[in-house]
This record gives structure tokens, sequence and C-alpha cells, in this order.
């Protein structure tokens, strides 16, 4: 049973090689900040909490997160693995990931960062059309980042569970960094 997260800034490329990772594996692909955008689109309790938050870039309390993924972890469709992105992104949200998974009796496989400057990170947002694709929300999505998402990478470092990936290269050459470095016990 696979699992696996992805984790980095915005525009890091986490949704594009989550999509090709989760093909390549033949698990479901949780995308965090994709249901989110489903979630306000439908105008759901869920929706409505988040809307503020994202649309300014902010991350959505932690409480709620962390809520949302204990419920969507227990669904029948990710009983025999997954892959999760965009979460989490702050040490508390990490902490309690890993005591969720300790209930559900599940360990993770690995942690993927995929690493990419400011400038590259700047650059693909503005080459999209997104709500929250604005440059100042972009910066402040970057800044969030820094802030609460790096330090959470010693913490899977420490772990041994961190694959550190060069994110900046061309879309096949960083997924084949990933195949290249990720081993299933
Ligand atoms: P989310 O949607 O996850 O936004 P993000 O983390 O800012 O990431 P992006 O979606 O911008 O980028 P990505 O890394 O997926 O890159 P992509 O593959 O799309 O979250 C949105 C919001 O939800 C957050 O701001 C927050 O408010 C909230 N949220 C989400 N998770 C949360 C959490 N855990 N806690 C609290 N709040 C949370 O690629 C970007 C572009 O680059 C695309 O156009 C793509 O075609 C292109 N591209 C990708 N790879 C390459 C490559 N190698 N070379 C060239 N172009 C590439």
């Amino acid at each position: 049973m696979k699992k696996l997260i992805i984790l980095g800034g915005p525009g890091a490329g986490k949704g594009t090689q989550a999509q090709r990772l989760c093909h390549h594996q033949q698990i479901p692909l949780i995308s965090i900040g994709d249901l989110l955008r489903e979630a306000i689109a439908a105008q759901t309790t869920l929706g409505q909490v988040a809307h503020p938050y994202v649309e300014k870039g902010e991350l959505v309390p932690d409480q709620t997160m962390i809520q949302f993924v204990r419920q969507r972890l227990l669904e029948s469709d990710v009983n025999r693995g997954w892959l999760m992105e965009g979460y989490p992104r702050t040490a508390f949200q990490a902490e309690e990931l890993d005591f969720l998974l300790d209930d559900l009796g599940q360990k993770l496989d690995w942690a993927i960062y995929l690493q990419v400057s400011e400038e590259v990170s700047m650059n693909r947002c503005f080459q999209r059309s997104r709500a929250d694709d604005d440059p100042k929300i972009v910066q402040r999505r970057i800044e969030l980042f820094y802030e609460r998402t790096i330090p959470i990478l010693e913490y899977y470092e420490y772990r041994q569970r961190l694959l550190t990936i060069d994110g900046a290269k061309e879309v096949t050459q960083v997924q084949q960094q990933i195949l290249q470095q990720l081993t299933f016990e």
C-alpha cells in the first residue's frame, strides 16, 4: 500500500507531478487545493470556511484542514494507497497527519519535495489565470510557504522520509527524478 505526499511552493509542479505519479503508480490522488476550490464553487460548509483564506492566499486554519483530511482518508477509495498533494503545510498538520496515520495503521512512504526558486514559482503562476494568481496573492502564498512549510521539511528529513527533487527541470525530467528515487518497503 503506497502512501505519498508532495510538498512544494506555489507553481512548484505539485499538481502536475501528482497526476503523473498517480497514473504511474495506480493510486488515487487527493489534491487538497483542488478539493478546496471545488468546495468553494459548490458553497459547501468547508467551502464557506475556506473561501476568505484561499482568495487572499492565506492558509485555511489547521483545525479545519486536519478534520477534512481525517474524513478524506477514511473514505473507501483510498484504503489501498494514496498520494496527497498540498498537505501538510504546517508543523501542526504534519504532526497530526502522523497521529492520524498511526490511528489508521498506516505509515507514510515518502514526502516528495519539489524544490524551485521563488522566481520559477512566480513565473509559472503568472502564466496561469487562476483567481489566486494575482501577483500580490502569489507573493503572499510564497511568503507563507517559506514561513510555515519549509520548516516541516526537517521533520521528514529527520525521519528519513524526504525526497528532494529539482522541480525547475522540464516536466518529464522531474518525473524521472522522482521515479528513480522512489522505493517502497
Ligand atoms: P494549491 O492549489 O495547492 O496552491 P499552491 O500550493 O500555491 O500550488 P499551485 O497549485 O499554484 O502549484 P502546483 O505546485 O500544484 O503547480 P502546478 O502543477 O499547478 O492551494 C491553493 C490554496 O488553498 C492555498 O493558497 C491555501 O489558501 C489553501 N490550501 C491548500 N492546502 C492547504 C493546507 N494544507 N492548509 C491550509 N490551506 C491550504 O504547476 C503550475 C504551473 O506550472 C502550471 O501551469 C504547469 O503547467 C506548469 N508547470 C508545472 N511543472 C512544470 C515544469 N516542470 N516546467 C514548466 N512548467 C511547469
